[in-house]
């Protein structure tokens, strides 16, 4: 993971210069939770040009539950039912909590809300979920969990929630006794930011995360389900699949649905054989080994139009080349939406001045040509990184 963190307006830490991001600086009590990244820098001049690039992570961290805690109620007696679990993500004039991606398991079913939004419902019962959710950075930010216990024993519930900042700071919050419940089925609006949680229980804690309540270890998630992505590349890869030597260019537009704001993402990506990505006009990444795709956090995303670039290349001759890539983008109202590459991506042989650049005009471009789904393409073996 490398993060780096600019400080560029210190004293308005959540203003985004033309987003829905508006300043009401909020002076709550600060988050006790340890900064696992992030070192602050000096602002240089280059740095300011390419404010965006600078908080995109390059590689996304992988998640995992070994500093969470299964928890529970402290009931001792079996119970069949919903129990409710609570847990604040402080917002303060210093940091600005803009994105958070959320590791879960439970027994036996969960239901996800972030600031009253439901996010995600599903069996959790052995199975590891991963959720990427927009944040409000004025406010805190309320993660409320149902577990629904149908059979057997009750419980428990464990959750890893990596929360990045608008420094390009991250933290990670884990489930333990600081969780608030309850002994009974929930209240109405118990999900609410708002609702007032002070007289609920502290969670008791059951298992350690280095064990589950099932025995096998977990079966962490990957970053993105590439189910759907193609691999795909120009027009030009002959009869015997063979491609010329040398780099082309793709782009991908994403506009944001009518009502909803992105702000914050994912990118898995690989290629045969090499790539390098561009996020709104800024470099995030290179890789060129296609057995292995790579994840990379976008925190900071444009509200309204995002603009994904690839400068794929093929550096071996007599060979294939393609590269695949999934797109998650969270949105403002709680949603998110998983975009992969394919034939409504653009491309053209070799790669124009500035084509990466958000505002180039790439309608003369020719759509790409699709060559196999992750599954069953002539990529054979290669491996999705973990949420
Ligand atoms: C809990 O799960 C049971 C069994 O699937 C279901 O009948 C019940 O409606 C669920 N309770 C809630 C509050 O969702
Ligand atoms: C991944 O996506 C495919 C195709 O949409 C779907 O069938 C599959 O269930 C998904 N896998 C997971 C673990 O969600
Ligand atoms: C490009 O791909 C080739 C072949 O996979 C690899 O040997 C080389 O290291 C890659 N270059 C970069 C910059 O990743
Ligand atoms: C490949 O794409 C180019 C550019 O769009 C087009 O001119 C050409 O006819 C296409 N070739 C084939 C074989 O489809
Ligand atoms: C899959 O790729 C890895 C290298 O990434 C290699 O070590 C392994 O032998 C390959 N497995 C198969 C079945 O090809």
């Amino acid at each position: 993971m490398f993060s780096k963190v600019v400080f560029l307006l210190p004293s308005f830490l959540c203003v985004v210069a033309g987003s829905l991001l508006r300043s009401t600086p909020d002076i709550s009590a600060d988050t006790a939770t340890s900064i696992t990244a992030g070192v602050a820098a000096n602002v240089a001049t280059s740095d300011v040009l390419h404010l965006r690039s600078l908080d995109s992570r390059a590689v996304a961290p992988t998640l995992n539950f070994d500093d969470s805690t299964w928890i529970w109620t402290g009931e001792t007696t079996a119970h069949l039912g919903v129990r409710p679990f609570r847990k604040r993500i402080p917002s303060s004039s210093t940091k600005c909590p803009v994105c958070a991606t959320i590791i879960l398991s439970s027994d036996d079913l969960y239901s996800l809300n972030v600031n009253g939004v439901e996010i995600g419902t599903g069996e959790g019962w052995r199975n590891t979920v991963v959720y990427t959710v927009g944040l409000n950075p004025e406010s805190d930010n309320e993660f409320a969990i149902a577990v629904n216990n149908t059979v057997g024993a009750a419980g428990p519930l464990i959750a890893t929630i990596l929360v990045d900042y608008k420094d390009g700071t991250t933290e990670t919050v884990v489930t333990d006794t600081t969780w608030k419940t309850l002994q009974t089925v929930p209240p109405t609006g118990w999900t609410s930011p708002s609702f007032d949680d002070s007289e609920w229980l502290a969670a008791v804690k059951v298992l350690p995360g280095t064990q589950t309540p099932w025995g096998t270890p977990f079966v962490l998630p990957p970053a993105i389900n590439m189910t759907d992505a193609y691999w795909i590349w120009t027009n030009e890869t002959d009869a015997k699949g063979q491609d010329p030597v040398g780099h082309r260019a793709f782009r991908d537009t994403i506009t944001s649905p009518y009502g909803k704001a992105a702000v914050c993402g994912k990118v898995v990506i690989g290629a045969d054989n090499n790539y390098t990505l561009f996020v709104n006009g800024d470099s995030v990444g290179v890789g060129g080994n296609w057995h292995a795709m790579e994840a990379y956090s976008i925190p900071n995303l444009d509200p309204d139009v995002n603009v994904f670039a690839v400068d794929g290349e093929n550096d071996a001759p007599v060979s294939p080349a393609a590269i695949i890539a999934g797109i998650l983008i969270a949105y403002n109202d709680g949603s998110s939406e998983t975009f992969y590459t394919d034939d409504t991506w653009k491309t053209i042989i070799g790669l124009p001045g500035g084509f990466q650049e958000p505002s180039f005009d790439d309608s003369a471009w020719s759509d790409a040509s699709e060559y196999g789904t992750f599954l069953n393409a002539h990529w054979k073996n290669v491996t999705i990184p973990l949420a």
